[in-house]
């Protein structure tokens, strides 16, 4: 199994080896969703720890997101196993 901790709620939700987190982040942690298709960047959200345990960035994630590799878009990424940390990448 692996597990998200969405650090701004101290709040931790587990789900299988190579899942997507999207409904994980949408249901449980409450991260708005708009296009769920990479395209219009709502869903963003920062990892703060264990990014190598997710799925590398794809093209969209790297058109919205160029700069920052730490910041990835929660409708395009799966989980590979172990603990990622997260928050919703806002100020
Ligand atoms: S919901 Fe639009 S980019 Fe993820």
């Amino acid at each position: 199994m692996a597990k998200i901790k969405f650090t701004p709620d101290n709040q931790e939700e587990e789900l299988a080896d190579g899942s997507e987190i999207r409904e994980v982040c949408e249901n449980q942690f409450n991260i708005p969703f708009g296009c769920k298709d990479g395209i219009c960047g709502t869903c963003r959200i920062r990892v703060s720890e264990g990014s190598d345990n997710l799925s590398p960035k794809n093209e969209k994630e790297n058109d919205l997101l160029p700069e920052n590799p730490n910041e990835r878009l929660a409708c395009q990424v799966q989980i590979k196993s172990g603990t990622v940390e997260m928050d919703d990448g806002y100020d």
